[in-house]
């Protein structure tokens, strides 16, 4: 049987990739910081381990011990004002902890998927193709790309899954999403400024670890665009979300980039072409209106 250690569980994608292996005749290595907090555990194949992506000893121990088939490195500093402000905590989750995991896969022969973002590019020509030239405009981006061609020079068998805005919902998640957080505000009446001159086109989690799963199905290699289709604006977004919820839309406010003044600068217009996802694995994304309306269920189901 086929073995797969996913990195980062805890997160929004490495609970979905739980949910997705867990469908399939594989066993999960599943990897995380501190305890699992997975909202469901598989009963068969499938094992939960504490492991920290920056201790490099103990991924070395950990990937000799369990000789994956397949690495997917899903745990990354995601928090993008955050790498802007602390630097050297952002290399190490992003870049060391990529090399560590290529090292490592050298010596089992472990297949490598990285999971990458659209700020890996300028954002001034979007939506991008898998071969544009990328340009970061900010730290987090750079990082991703610097593990990127890591990874493009490792010499494994790799595959990097690029992607955009990535929303869902599970029970226990650190961070909020998009769409969680315009919810959340809503629910409470709480006003918010959301930015209008920015273009995404936003992801279902459910949507991309499907591909992620079917990518390794597949034993497909080289770079894939997996994100929606819908090139929409956060502010846009909000407004559909207050539709769907029957709130106030005038809790939200539009504002520029300009005039939102984050720490990290972010790339105007980014968002995927997606084709050769399309051509290669048939890949149907979830229209933008049916993927709010999943999330806003689930949300109101807790
Ligand atoms: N979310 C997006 O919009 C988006 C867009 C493009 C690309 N991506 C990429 O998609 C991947 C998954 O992101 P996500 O949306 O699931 O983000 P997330 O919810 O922030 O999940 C990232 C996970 O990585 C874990 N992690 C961080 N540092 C770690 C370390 N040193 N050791 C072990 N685990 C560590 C985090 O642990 P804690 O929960 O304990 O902090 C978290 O569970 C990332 O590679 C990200 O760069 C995301």
């Amino acid at each position: 049987m086929r073995s797969i250690l996913i990195t980062g569980v805890n997160g929004l994608l490495g609970q979905q990739l739980v949910k997705s292996f867990s469908r399939r005749n594989v066993f999960i290595f599943a990897t995380s910081r501190g305890p699992s907090r997975l909202s469901d555990v598989p009963t068969t194949n499938f094992q939960y381990d504490e492991l920290d992506v920056v201790d490099g000893p103990a991924v070395h121990d950990f990937v000799v011990r369990n000789k994956p088939s397949v690495i997917i490195h899903a745990a990354a500093m995601t928090q993008v004002d955050e790498c802007e402000s602390d630097k050297p905590a952002c290399y190490n989750a992003n870049v060391s902890s990529t090399r560590f995991l290529i090292d490592v896969a050298k010596q089992t022969g472990s297949r490598f998927i990285l999971i990458s973002t659209d700020f890996i590019f300028q954002g001034d020509s979007g939506p991008y193709r898998e071969d544009d030239e990328p340009s970061p405009v900010n730290y987090y981006g750079s990082t991703k790309l610097v593990a990127e061609t890591a990874v493009r020079n490792s010499g494994l068998d790799w595959c990097i899954v690029r992607t955009v805005l990535v929303y869902g919902r599970h029970r226990q998640l650190q961070r909020k999403n998009i769409v969680t957080w315009v919810v959340e505000n809503l629910k409470q009446s709480t006003p918010i400024r959301v930015v209008n001159d920015q273009w995404r086109t936003p992801t279902l989690v459910d949507d991309l670890a499907e591909a992620i799963a079917t990518i390794e199905e597949k034993n497909l290699s080289g770079i894939y665009h997996v994100s929606g289709e819908d090139l929409i604006s956060p502010y846009e977004l909000a407004t559909h979300i207050a539709g769907e919820l029957q709130s106030d839309a005038s809790l939200i406010t539009s504002v520029t980039s300009d005039e939102l003044n984050q720490v990290a600068k972010r790339p105007p217009k980014t968002g995927f072409i997606i084709s050769k996802a399309k051509k290669d694995f048939d890949y149907k994304p979830t229209p933008i209106s049916e993927g709010i309306r999943k999330t806003i269920n689930l949300s109101i189901s807790e």
